[in-house]
């Protein structure tokens, strides 16, 4: 079993599709956030305004090194701007969950948890900047990905069972 990298724009549902897939698969997943998070004992928000995003940067660069030398069998969801690892080919294969900018963030604002989920993104604090860094991004993300998945209006089992029977295909 080859690791899968989920990509996408922040709040795309990148985790919500990792934790269903788990349930129906051999899978074991991890969160590249949530390593930083937990390695740094501090939130990516305020890595951010501790430390600046190149410094942030640095450390998905040395988590993307690790990946590739020490991760398998693994389903790796990642931040929004993880894709910009050179070796991301190396670790798995490449999975975006795709959607338009407005569908997602409809989609955040219209989950119970909006408030926090829009707090704890400091690049979705300005939403036309967020627009912006959208189109700047989402043809590179359809250019790295090895399988696409359009999440617009489907729910995370349908997402799940759609990721599983084309990374099946795929491989
Ligand atoms: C980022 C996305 C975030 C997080 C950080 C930067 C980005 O992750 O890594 O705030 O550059 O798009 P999510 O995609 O899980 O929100």
């Amino acid at each position: 079993m080859k690791n899968i990298i989920l990509i996408g724009f922040m709040g795309v549902g990148k985790g919500s599709v990792a934790r269903e897939v788990i349930k129906n698969s051999k899978y074991m997943t991890i969160d590249t956030d949530d390593l930083i998070e937990s390695m740094e004992n501090r939130k990516i928000k305020t890595i951010f305004e501790q430390e600046g995003e190149q410094y942030f940067r640095k450390l998905e660069k040395n988590l993307a090194k690790w990946l590739e030398k020490s991760v398998q069998n693994t389903l790796i969801s990642t931040g929004g701007g993880f894709y910009k690892q050179t070796n991301l080919k190396n670790i798995g294969i490449i999975v975006l969950l795709d959607s338009p900018f407005d569908a997602i963030i409809k989609r955040i604002q219209e989950h119970p948890n909006a408030v926090k989920k829009l707090k704890k993104r400091p690049l979705l604090e300005d939403l036309k900047k967020a627009k912006a860094l959208y189109n700047e991004r989402r043809h590179e993300y359809l250019k790295l990905a090895d399988i696409i998945i359009d999440v617009t209006d489907k729910d995370v089992t349908k997402c799940s069972v759609e990721l599983l029977k084309k990374v099946k295909k795929h491989v």
